[in-house]
């Protein structure tokens, strides 16, 4: 069945819909101290007052960079190191852990330039969006222990995604919630974490149990264990297009998914791309009446069916048990790349 609605014509009446987050963790920092529970993804930007309640230490890597981490992060960190070091001849070291908003912006620009604006979305978080402001992400590397006793690093992400070195990732991420971390972007969950599978990028949650907990669960995200998002991947029906590459359109339907993975309880059926025939003076138009001073150049929309909750929250606008049909959602794209999600619903 089909559901009308009014037209909803801007993003603020759009969201003004939605379900609210719905998670058992406040994502706030206070006088208390910050809440190693607090999510950070593409959809929630580092809480309010965290950096005034945090508490870092800065340490020197072995290839000579400063990083800085979160005090009870990096004492869990050490446990961690020590054990795989003693039981596993395991040496690990730290690449990245909190990073400013600044930081990431030099970070973004780099991939930007190097790989594209649709790699890079994939890649790298949006500055202030990033998990590392919290100083509770930490990037691993390897030192390799030589025969001879000398160590080699094994520090770029393409040589640390090598089949040799998933072994090795095994073991340790097999230790990560006895220290009370959690692996974070795990392999296929793009659709809710929004990034593609990074074997190095730990999180730290403050407690051992509930890192067990959160790891016990299927599919082991931290967005579901909350609450913030439900499990319901689908297929995309990319359709053909002469406009954007196949990887522009993946990338714009991982915003899509991310997004509606935080609809509390709802059940992605089908997801497609309507055509490069969106892409319309008028649609460009709209988009940068929506999300004004841009400069968006080209636009997108994808069409989706799915299914509500038999007992919606109370704070949700959907009918229960309801199959929504033909459920629209629009990018837009500036002329350097990269898209965003500025509306959804039904015109
Ligand atoms: N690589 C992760 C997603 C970040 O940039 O925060
Ligand atoms: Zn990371």
């Amino acid at each position: 069945m089909k559901k009308h609605i009014a037209i909803l014509t801007t993003l603020v009446l759009l969201l003004g819909g939605m379900p609210a987050f719905a998670g058992n963790g406040s994502a706030a920092a206070n006088e208390d101290g910050i809440d190693y529970l607090a999510l950070v993804n593409k959809l929630h930007p580092l809480p309010e007052g965290w950096e005034e309640a945090l508490e870092t230490v800065m340490i020197t890597n072995s290839v000579g960079d400063e990083v800085e981490v979160e005090a009870q992060a990096y004492a869990a960190y050490l446990s961690l190191k020590t054990d795989l070091e003693e039981n596993d001849g395991i040496y690990l070291e730290l690449d990245s852990a909190r990073r400013s908003v600044a930081a990431q912006q030099d970070i973004m620009n780099r991939f930007i330039e190097k790989y594209g604006a649709d790699y890079a979305a994939k890649t790298v978080a949006t500055p202030g969006y990033s998990e590392h402001h919290t100083g509770l992400a930490l990037d691993l590397y390897f030192k390799i222990k030589n025969g001879d006793g000398t160590f080699t690093d094994v520090y770029y992400n393409e040589d640390m995604t090598r089949p040799e070195y998933e072994e090795l990732w095994a073991k340790v991420h097999a230790k990560l919630a006895d220290y009370g971390f959690i692996l974070r972007y795990l392999p296929d969950k793009e659709y809710i974490t929004g990034y593609g599978y990074e074997p190095w990028h730990i999180r730290y949650i403050g407690d051992a149990d509930l890192a067990r907990e959160i790891t016990a669960q299927p599919g082991k995200t931290l967005e579901v264990w909350l609450g913030a998002a439900t499990d319901a991947n689908a297929a995309v029906d990319y359709g053909t297009s002469e406009l954007y590459t196949r990887d522009e359109l993946e990338e714009a339907a991982v915003q899509v998914k991310c997004r509606f993975a935080s609809f509390a309880g709802c059940e992605l059926h089908t997801l497609r791309y309507a055509g490069d025939e969106c892409n319309t003076e008028e649609n460009i138009a709209w988009m940068n009446q929506l999300d004004e001073g841009k400069g968006y150049v080209q636009a997108a929309e994808f069409i989706s069916d799915f299914h509500s909750p038999v007992q919606p929250g109370e704070e949700t606008a959907w009918e229960p048990d309801t199959e929504y049909t033909d459920w629209q959602w629009w990018l837009a794209r500036t002329a350097d790349g990269g898209w965003q999600l500025l509306t959804w619903g039904y015109r």
